[in-house]
């Protein structure tokens, strides 16, 4: 069994995870109506490696014999005015996550749970990743979006992303 308080951040990530899932199909929803398809699928991708987190910190717990609450999912609730609005919103939204896990890992390590730690190492790196990405997105989108040929061309290169498992495996 792992730490009470321990339990129960990873539990609050689970939501916090399909949440983040929601939010990017929000974004991606944005997308497709703006005629925008390579940043609907980009959106739609990072919605199922959103997904995908959750399960990992489902099963998780599972492993280690607890219980999982899901709980209601909150509604997007982001108004958009550009096409760079949702680019910004998700990097803050990463950086937020980032924080959580952050925190998870401190609660983790003053309760000596080092194999929570171990298990985070993962979602660390790969919050660096996010971020980068994210940030990435907004540096392009301010080089080229106010171009139509060049957004188109950005356009084109977010619709290549193409979906892949997340490399931890429990
Ligand atoms: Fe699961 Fe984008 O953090």
């Amino acid at each position: 069994m792992l730490d009470t308080k321990v339990a129960e951040l990873l539990n609050v990530q689970v939501n916090r995870e399909f949440y983040s899932a929601y939010l990017y199909l929000d974004f991606s929803n944005y997308y497709t109506e703006q005629g925008l398809d390579g940043f609907a699928n980009w959106y739609r991708i990072q919605a199922q490696e959103e997904r995908d987190h959750a399960m990992l910190f489902m099963q998780y717990m599972q492993n280690n014999g607890c219980k999982v609450t899901l709980e209601a999912i909150d509604k997007p609730d982001k108004e958009f005015a550009s096409a760079a609005d949702p680019l910004h919103a998700g990097y803050e939204h990463e950086q937020y996550v980032t924080s959580l896990i952050h925190n998870i890992y401190d609660a983790a390590g003053q309760a000596k749970d080092f194999r929570t730690m171990q298990f985070l190492d993962w979602f660390v790196k790969e919050q660096g990743e996010e971020e980068t990405n994210a940030e990435g997105l907004i540096k392009k989108y301010d080089l080229f979006g106010t171009d139509p040929r060049a957004l188109y061309m950005l356009d084109n290169e977010l619709a290549a992303r193409v979906y892949s498992a997340p490399s931890l495996v429990l």
